[in-house]
């Protein structure tokens, strides 16, 4: 069955539609009905069904005679190693770390924060939470302390599970300092913490701490614990527009039904074959593809620790294909776009066997053409963007490659996937006529496996994604749909920025550079970047009669901003400015100044209280190289 025929079969009867994809996992007991709107416009799936996720990633493969096939390949050039886990060592790995962590007194509904790198352990964590039916929330590492406590105070876990270190190329992350840190400075206190000693660096405990391989000796493992569709997995941090991150829910059982729907249909992978998501378990990519969808559909995944170039060479990623036989790679164009800077002639890509890769996917942040086209001619292969967002958990537009390749359209992820009903609003809340820009808003319910709720904000979440346009979902993003029903996704419509595929709140860092003692204002932009797609700008007001020297300032605001929120926010570059332009009711023009930076043409907004502003904020831009080119 085609595309047209699969998405109208799904308009036409959601319901049995989603009944009949649930027939694919494995359930305790059968859900009666798919969809659950008794507390509509929140909505529910699965809600009777009783299933649990670790089963249908591990036990359920082993049970039916496939023990002994690689369940994941962990290739890492920051260590110099590779190794292989089968499905049957991987189910004793996780039964074992569950039974520990319910000896300590881990149970279901209890929250752990989980804060490792690319190592498996970190996919053993979500399962073994998973297996007892306690809801994880994977940390990214390269989010700083702050973020961490803000994250344990919100979630209020029970055990945080981490790694004495991560790897990044020429210096230890250290880990251990980061979450002793992180914990002194949050108002929960988790009652304990396992530590995963990793050869690289052997952190120092604490008696809090507990360590991973000792806390295991002698326990019974655990089974798995039946779960409700509707209970919930994991939580995972996504920035909004505030420095308060917001904690999207996911629950047990659409999102097994909806990953599993995924594999086939959208990524044309077989159980049994190779899947490679080059992401990070921190991001919702990891969470899907790393960790569930491979394994709940029975296929081999790739736990990858390293970057694109650099780990050693722009030729890592075809040296991965190759050694691994991938048949579907997945990651972020900011990645092809370091690896064509490195390696424009594709000299590298030549060196290897890519014989066994069918389709690239690439997510996260819009694809530029240049990009695409470059991927396309090296690897001779079908590249297809799609659009996804921590909320949704997959794809809601792609090409459906394991259902019918659809022509490729430069600059669109194609077209919405079933379950998605996407329209392009204007600001009345009508839809536009095609082709028209506007805001990508998609029709309540959304199906199974996105968000139902924010974790301890259903408020913040009607507020975020519910009321600015009744019956729908609000995405962020504005694009519009052309004639064939092709989607582009052009902007976010409210403060967060994408930098190198990672997901920033502007207002975040605007809320760090704020608590600098002679910032008496500031505002943060997004800016075009060659590489990591966007790269935030700072604009700093100092206090009147500050006479400090005006590059210290900056030099520490650039430093808090690193402290307190991490490295990957890759803010490193702010100006100090006189005043900001802001309209008359006091709002500051921060699509305005993006403009000026980006060199794209401005139109003067007719709410402006003084004109003259544009052209001071234009004149420091030039100083520090914008628009750049
Ligand atoms: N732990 C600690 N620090 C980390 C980190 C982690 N897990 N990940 C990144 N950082 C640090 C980096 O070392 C860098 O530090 P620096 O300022 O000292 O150089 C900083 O955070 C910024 O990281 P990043 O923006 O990722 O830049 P990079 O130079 O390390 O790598 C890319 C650039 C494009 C190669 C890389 O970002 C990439 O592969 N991105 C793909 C993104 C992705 O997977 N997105 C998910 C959707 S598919
Ligand atoms: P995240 O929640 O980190 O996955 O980020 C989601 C946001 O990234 C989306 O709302 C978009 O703004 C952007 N994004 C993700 N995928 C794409 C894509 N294929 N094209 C354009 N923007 C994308």
């Amino acid at each position: 069955m085609g595309y047209k025929e699969t998405y109208a079969n799904w308009q036409a009867d959601p319901e049995s539609f989603w009944m009949q994809a649930a027939e694919a996992i494995s359930w305790d007991k059968k859900p009666t009905r798919a969809l659950d709107d008794s507390n509509a416009p929140l909505y529910e799936w699965f809600s009777d069904g009783v299933m649990n996720t670790c089963y249908n990633a591990l036990d359920w493969h082993v049970d039916a005679g496939n023990g002994d096939r690689v369940a994941i390949i962990h290739d890492s050039p920051m260590t110099h190693s590779t190794h292989e886990i089968t499905y049957a060592e991987m189910r004793d790995r996780v039964a074992s770390l569950a039974g520990a962590l319910r000896a300590k007194g881990v149970e279901k509904g209890d929250r752990v924060i989980i804060y490792m790198p690319m190592v498996p352990e970190a996919v053993e964590a979500m399962l073994a939470c998973a297996r007892i039916g306690a809801i994880h929330s994977v940390v990214f590492g390269g989010f700083a302390a702050n973020e961490l406590a803000t994250r344990i105070d919100d979630a209020t876990p029970k055990a945080i599970i981490a790694a004495s270190c991560g790897l990044e190329p020429g210096r230890v992350i250290h880990y251990k300092p980061l979450i002793d840190g992180a914990i002194e400075m949050a108002a929960h206190k988790p009652e304990f913490c396992v530590i995963f000693q990793r050869e690289q660096e052997v952190a120092e405990m604490t008696a809090r701490d507990v360590d991973w391989h000792a806390f295991q000796y002698g326990v019974e493992p655990a089974d798995c614990v039946p779960m409700q569709g509707n209970d919930p997995l994991y939580i995972l941090y996504t920035s909004g527009t505030t420095g308060q991150p917001k904690g999207v829910i996911r629950h047990n059982g659409g999102h097994a039904v909806a990953l599993h729907w995924t594999m086939k249909n959208i990524y044309d992978v077989n159980p049994g074959e190779v899947f490679w998501a080059a992401s990070d378990v921190g991001w919702v990519v990891g969470h899907s593809y790393i960790a569930y969808g491979p394994l709940i559909y029975g296929a081999t995944m790739v736990v990858f620790e390293g970057k694109p170039v650099g780990t050693p060479d722009a030729g890592t990623f075809w040296r991965v294909i190759e050694d691994h036989k991938v048949v579907s790679f997945f990651t972020a164009p900011t990645a092809f776009r370091a690896i064509k800077r490195e390696d424009p002639g594709g000299e590298l890509v030549k060196k290897y066997d890519l014989s066994s890769l069918r389709h690239l996917f690439l997510a996260g942040e819009r694809a530029d053409s240049d990009t695409i086209i470059w991927a396309q001619q090296q690897l001779g292969i079908p590249v297809i963007d799609h659009w996804w967002q921590t909320e949704t958990g997959y794809a809601i537009a792609a090409n459906p490659a394991g259902l019918e390749l659809l022509p490729v359209k430069l600059g669109s992820p194609t077209v919405p996937m079933p379950g998605y009903d996407v329209r392009v609003l204007g600001d009345d809340g009508h839809e536009v006529p095609r082709g028209e820009l506007g805001a990508i808003a998609i029709k309540l319910p959304l199906p199974p496996g996105t968000l139902p709720n924010l974790w301890n904000a259903e408020d913040r979440f009607r507020k975020s994604y519910l009321d600015t346009f009744p019956g729908y979902y609000e995405t962020g993003d504005a694009g519009m749909i052309d004639d064939d029903g092709y989607i582009y996704i052009m902007a976010r419509t409210d403060d967060v920025i994408n930098v190198a595929g990672h997901r920033l709140s502007t207002g975040a860092m605007e809320e760090v550079l704020s608590g600098h003692p002679d910032v008496a204002e500031c505002a943060v932009i997004g800016v075009a970047d060659d590489l990591k797609g966007q790269l935030p700008v700072g604009f700093l007001c100092l206090n009147a009669g500050c006479a400090r020297a005006h590059g210290d300032i900056v030099k520490e605001c650039i430093k808090l901003v690193r402290e307190k929120i991490g490295p990957v926010a890759a803010f490193k570059i702010a100006t100090v400015v006189d005043r900001l332009p802001k309209t008359r009711s006091g709002k500051v023009l921060r699509g305005t100044m993006a403009a000026i930076a980006d060199g794209r043409s401005w139109k003067m907004p007719a709410t402006i209280d003084d004109p003259v502003i544009l052209d001071e904020i234009t004149a420091a831009l030039r100083n520090i190289g914008y628009p750049a080119g």
